[in-house]
């Protein structure tokens, strides 16, 4: 039965010989050479797809792409030499004599051009080498330890369980093949298009060539050129999607341990958070929930009324997020068992016996998530939690993780009816059991948002789930290293992204933890985890300082939820990410790339983190060009230069651009329902003008889509002296009925809102408060920078332009 899976013949080592001849056709091109047929697809003015095969029949991953060609202008012509396909954007010459390719601007620039072994084949392994060009840099790649400029390196995907990963590892649990190269003042995209284990080589142990191979496979890889890098992610994202808009809830703080049981002890966290005045949203259920870790099902002991205990948690303003692993355990009379296995949907040995591997629940059967069937039963499987008001969901353990660590390549995976094996299967498999968890949770939820995490995932994984960086360890080192993870991923199309706050194995110290929880502050994803026998790690778990540190940031971060709401609101348009590597805006500079200053991003378009050691009272930051403003003190620094600053284990280096607009919530009071009704619009004065589009609906339905928003351009123009809030698109009355203005650096002049002169306030601001002097933290007493004589005016909010004027 097994019989009609593709065996690639094993092929001769070759490259792709004399373009022998080709056609035009409606999106492209398509032709044969000595050794192999390929086919280039105009995709966009700056998209070119490029597949070659060596085989008759062609090898593509269904999933990942979902962009059609769209109909553009381009030409081909052709000379003794060459085939040159252009658009508007981007010229392609095939050499004839060897069919390699050179990528051009329009104005004739070397972009990217293949070596002379262009594409070609090691038996079935094939391989594209590029000339490395002159100060080639190469960032992206998605969950990827390592610097940001990964020039040097050499990296894999294949999708992997690693508890404890050390910060050098990989490959790690979810792949992205999709990288960036930036030279001579160009950038360019590529994502090879393949599932099955590839190779990134960015003139690692060699100084010729950059190189992208897959074990098996087709060379389909699609080249994007964009003067900008933001726009390269941008139509990397339109290929692959962008994500949905995340139910509110799940970007205010979610706490996690493996695993909080019984019933009461999850209760009592949850009471802490309320109790403590510590804001939260989620508590994670891990896999104690469950009977002996069978999906789907309850430990009657633990957890012996779930619905009672999931209504007191709703009572108090909390959602659940449940863990849903692929492993079936196998045993007789457990329904998703019996079921799944008379309905034909596990993976299965190429002899059609069914492949057991061995997860929490001890011997398991695995769904096969590339047949239709299994999705389809996979999505009704959620009612058992959406009949409970569950709506998120935490699909881990889908590498395939399996104890051993050695999924055998020979297992069978259905792939629509082409069949093949785990060499193509196991990079997908994240990807389609989360696609199932999404779509079918989402109809289950009668027009309510879910919110699914994965672990592992691939290209376009954003469409459905969050991605958090797996087992991490408790050190500085994983600290920084998360936040490069993030910024990694949101270069490759994943904007919502975390890790384990608090570090996942072994203890994190107290210290530590405090300033984990400042930058999970301003991570896109925002949850703190820890192992199984680990100490405590909830905010109050370690000392008073801490949970006064903690409470802060956490406040912080639900104050700047109009902020970040808006951001996702812009991912969802864009696939621009919230934690945006410096290389997204500052490209070409190179100082952002050094190892000191290449874990600084920017969160949003106005705000600059710096993450840092737990261990340094001093740090040094690099502040890219322009002008910057010190987030609690409102002290100025000058873009363009390295400084040496202070950064006390309270105070996180935080400094916003000038010119920049944030809204804020003026006060949260426990969850993301709660943040009151007066809206505070930070405006941090400028030589440059600047926009922002403020996103706000329900925050939990689809409503949005029938207009059920509110949104508005907030436009800040020096040269105009005035700051614009136009009138407002969609229908969602806001929740903010005031509006008060603080005014950042603003020259001293009076102001007119709508016509009418106001009055300035003057106040002594400060977004957070003093954390109380103890031991072992502070020596010293401690004081919060404040921003002295801030001034501000407040007006009414309404659906109408709002003009603010000032003069003189
Ligand atoms: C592995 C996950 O990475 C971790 O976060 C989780 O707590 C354990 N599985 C137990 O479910």
């Amino acid at each position: 039965m097994h019989s009609s899976i593709t065996t690639r013949k094993k092929s001769s080592d070759h490259g792709m010989g004399k373009l022998l001849n080709y056609h035009k056709h409606a999106n492209g091109i398509e032709g044969t050479t000595t050794h192999a047929s390929f086919q280039i697809t105009v995709y966009t003015n700056h998209i070119f797809r490029i597949h070659i095969s060596s085989e008759e029949k062609q090898d593509t991953n269904p999933y990942s792409v979902i962009a059609h060609p769209i109909e553009v202008n381009f030409h081909v012509e052709e000379n003794d030499e060459r085939v040159i396909i252009s658009t508007s954007a981007l010229v392609l010459e095939i050499d004839k004599a060897s069919t390699r390719f050179t990528f051009l601007t329009t104005d004739g620039q070397t972009i990217n051009e293949d070596d002379t072994f262009g594409a070609s084949w090691i038996g079935e392994q094939v391989t594209t080498y590029k000339k490395l060009q002159e100060g080639e840099r190469f960032i992206g790649l998605g969950e990827k330890t390592g610097p940001l400029d990964r020039r040097g390196h050499g990296y894999q995907h294949w999708n992997t369980d690693f508890f404890g990963y050390p910060v050098d590892a990989d490959p790690l649990y979810c792949s992205t093949p999709f990288y960036m190269g930036i030279h001579n003042q160009l950038s360019y995209g590529i994502f090879l298009d393949n599932s099955h284990k590839t190779h990134f080589n960015f003139g690692a142990s060699n100084r010729r060539f950059s190189s992208f191979s897959a074990d098996s496979g087709d060379m389909d890889y699609y080249f994007i050129h964009h003067a900008e890098v933001k726009d390269i992610i941008s139509s990397y994202s339109h290929l692959t999607g962008r994500m949905e808009l995340p139910p509110l809830w799940s970007i205010g703080y979610q706490q996690c341990r493996y695993s909080y049981y019984p019933d009461k002890e999850v209760l009592n966290v949850a009471q802490n958070f309320r109790d403590r005045e510590i804001p939260a949203d989620v508590i994670v259920l891990d896999i104690h929930y469950m009977d002996n870790y069978k999906i789907f099902s309850w430990d009657k002991e633990k957890f012996s009324n779930p619905q009672q205990i999931l209504q007191k948690l709703r009572d108090m303003g909390f959602h659940v997020v449940v863990m849903c692993d692929p492993g079936i355990k196998i045993e007789e009379g457990y329904p998703s068992y019996e079921e799944a296995k008379d309905k034909n949907l596990f993976l299965k040995y190429p002899d059609g016996s069914l492949y057991e591997g061995q997860v929490w629940p001890g011997w398991c059967h695995f769904p096969d998530f590339t047949k239709e069937e299994t999705r389809t039963w996979w999505k009704e499987q959620f009612a058992a939690y959406t009949d409970l008001e569950i709506d998120g969901f935490w699909n881990d353990m889908n590498e395939i993780a399996t104890w051993g660590q050695k999924l055998p390549d020979l297992i069978r995976f259905h792939f629509e009816g082409e069949e093949a094996t785990a060499r193509k299967g196991r990079n997908i498999y994240g990807f389609l059991m989360a696609k199932s968890t999404f779509e079918g949770s989402k109809s289950l939820l009668n027009n309510k948002r879910p919110f699914v995490l994965t672990r592992a995932g691939f290209s376009g994984i954003q469409r459905y789930a969050a991605v958090w960086t797996g087992d991490n360890t408790a050190s500085d080192e994983h600290m920084l290293l998360g936040a490069r993870l993030v910024n990694s991923m949101g270069l490759t199309g994943i904007p919502f992204a975390g890790y384990d706050v608090g570090g996942f194995v072994g203890n994190a110290s107290e210290k530590l933890f405090a300033r984990w929880i400042q930058i999970g502050a301003f991570s896109p994803f925002f949850r703190g985890h820890s192992n199984i026998n680990t100490r405590d790690a909830e905010p109050w778990a370690f000392g008073e300082e801490v949970e006064e540190i903690s409470r802060n940031y956490i406040q912080l971060r639900y104050r700047l939820l109009p902020y970040i709401y808006s951001l996702f609101y812009e991912a969802t348009q864009s696939g621009l990410p919230l934690s945006r590597s410096l290389a997204i805006d500052y490209t070409h500079d190179s100082k952002i790339y050094e190892e000191n200053y290449h874990n600084q991003y920017l969160f949003g378009p106005a705000i600059l983190v710096a993450p840092v050691e737990s261990t340094k009272d001093f740090t040094k930051v690099y502040f890219p060009e322009g002008h910057w403003y010190h987030f609690f003190s409102d002290e100025q620094v000058k873009g363009a230069q390295e400084k040496i600053i202070e950064c006390p284990i309270d105070i996180l280096p935080l400094y916003v651009k000038a010119s920049s607009i944030i809204p804020m919530a003026q006060s949260v009071q426990y969850n993301t329902n709660t943040l009151g009704n007066t809206l505070e619009l930070h405006v941090y004065y400028g030589k440059s003008f600047n926009s922002f589009e403020y996103y706000e609906d329900d925050g939990e339905t689809y409503n949005y889509q029938d207009e059920n928003f509110c949104r508005r351009t907030i436009q800040f123009s020096p040269e105009n002296q005035e700051l614009k809030i136009a009138e407002q698109n969609g229908i969602y009355p806001s929740q903010f009925t005031t509006i008060k203005l603080f005014l950042h650096g603003f020259p001293d002049q009076s102001f007119q809102v709508n016509g009418n002169r106001m009055e300035l306030k003057e106040e002594q601001y400060s977004f957070i408060k003093p954390v109380s002097n103890f031991d072992p933290i502070y020596t010293e007493p401690n004081t919060v920078p404040e921003i002295k004589a801030l001034k501000s005016i407040e007006f009414t909010n309404t659906t109408e332009a709002i003009n603010i004027q000032w003069s003189k």
